[in-house]
């Protein structure tokens, strides 16, 4: 490989951002200086959203501004939910979820010139507020019509974690559940320079609008390196099926080379900080459902493969069974993700929109040396 070369950009700092800070060697997640095992055990999402946008905790009233403005903009509209109803039922919920937002950037961008629509600070902050409401009821509305049911609409009454479970499920859960759910929000919200909210940086980095940043995110969540993890560990666990099977499914899969969803991290090599967080809530979620199966197999899994690999979990390990303990189908798992993690993207699009700078690396050329057309005639023989 030519010199200098850093594939994948592994270990390439490309730029500051005052946002968060991921350090592997201590082994912590700063959101604008907040530890976040501190935000998640003791704030609601909307006010790490808040954190994540303005660089401090609400007070009082800027949380309550912050809820009503959310509140405004809970309801799917109709021409939103028209145009995810012209898809399959049987398309992936990503694909149900990146269309959702281009088409909402459609509508709410009209006709605004393309030299217009990267906006100023405040429409990106309404933007980003409007998605931040739009986002649950398209997550609901997507795992509903998989299951043949109609969307239900939101409730004033209730809060963000709380509502985004009332759309989905059609019922009020216990605080205890709807705890965990706030929680893991709060972890998947943001994590620095991660694949998806890099490609928001890009996309921004050319003055594109916010919407198309955030589509073009989506996109790379999706991927099983990155966000699709947390669906395919659940799959692993179907797999599996129960404890006593790991060791002999291990063997196979490893043997087969494949990659063990929800393990290892490209910055954290001794384990993802967010994990202890998200495994009290799995813990607790097991204990409310009664379900200590789902433990013994996350556990047992856990152990055998950092015992034979040395490579950790990563939130998708913890994520994906407490989702699936509540209610989730395994294809919601990752919409939720980007319901989440539309803060930290939408964050970043403002950071980068604010420097200025166009995102464009370099390449070394390895092909073929120059040539010119005048030697090509075009041949009877297939190439
Ligand atoms: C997220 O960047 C972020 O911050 C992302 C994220 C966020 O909040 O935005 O944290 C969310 O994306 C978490 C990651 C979810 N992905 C998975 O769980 C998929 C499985 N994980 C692997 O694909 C892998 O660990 C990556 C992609 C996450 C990290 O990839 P790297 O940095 O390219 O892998 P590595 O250099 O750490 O791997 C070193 C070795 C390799 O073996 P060799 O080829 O050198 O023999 O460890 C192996 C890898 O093959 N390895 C694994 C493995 N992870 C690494 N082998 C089996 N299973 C795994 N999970």
């Amino acid at each position: 490989m030519s010199e200098g070369i850093r594939k994948g950009l592994v270990g390439v700092v490309v730029d500051e951002t005052a946002i968060s800070k991921v350090d592997p060697e201590s082994n912590s997640l700063l959101y604008r200086g907040y530890p976040v095992q501190e935000l998640a055990a003791t704030q609601p999402f909307e006010a790490v959203a808040h954190l994540l946008w303005h660089g401090e905790l609400p007070s009082a009233d800027e949380l309550a501004e912050l809820r009503a403005e959310e509140r405004r903009h809970r309801v799917l509209a109709d021409e939103v939910k028209a145009v995810i109803d012209l898809l399959p039922t049987s398309a992936h919920p990503m694909d149900e979820v990146r269309t959702a937002v281009s088409a909402l950037g459609a509508r709410v961008l009209g006709g605004v010139s393309a030299v217009d629509a990267g906006g100023t600070r405040e429409e990106n902050l309404a933007r980003a507020i409007r998605l931040f409401a739009a986002l649950p009821a398209v997550v609901a509305y997507g795992q509903r019509r998989r299951r043949g049911l109609e969307a239900i609409p939101p409730r004033d009454d209730l809060d963000y974690a709380a509502n985004l479970l009332w759309m989905t499920f059609g019922e009020e859960f216990d605080p205890v559940v709807v705890d965990a759910f706030n929680r893991s929000m709060i972890l998947y919200a943001e994590h620095s320079f991660n694949a998806s909210t890099f490609t928001a940086r890009v996309v921004t980095s050319t003055l594109s609008d916010l919407y198309s940043a955030v589509t073009a995110a989506i996109g790379a969540l999706k991927g099983p390196l990155h966000g699709g993890a947390n669906e395919a560990v659940l799959d692993i666990f179907e797999e599996i099926g129960d404890a006593s099977r790991v060791p002999a499914w291990l063997d196979e899969a490893l043997a087969a080379k494949r990659k063990i969803m929800g393990f290892g991290h490209r910055v954290y090599k001794r384990g993802d900080s967010r994990v202890p967080t998200m495994r009290k809530a799995l813990e607790t979620l097991a204990e409310h459902y009664d379900r200590p199966d789902v433990l013994e197999l996350y556990t047992t899994l856990e152990d055998e493969f950092v015992s034979r690999k040395g490579i950790y979990p990563n939130l998708d390990y913890p994520s994906g069974p407490a989702y699936s303990l509540i209610g989730f189908d395994t294809l919601t798992f990752t919409p939720l993700f980007v319901a989440a993690r539309v803060t930290g993207w939408t964050a970043h699009i403002m950071e980068q929109a604010a420097s200025n700078a166009l995102i464009r690396p370099l390449s070394a050329y390895v092909g073929p040396d120059e040539r010119h057309v005048e030697g090509y005639v075009p041949d009877e023989t297939d190439r």
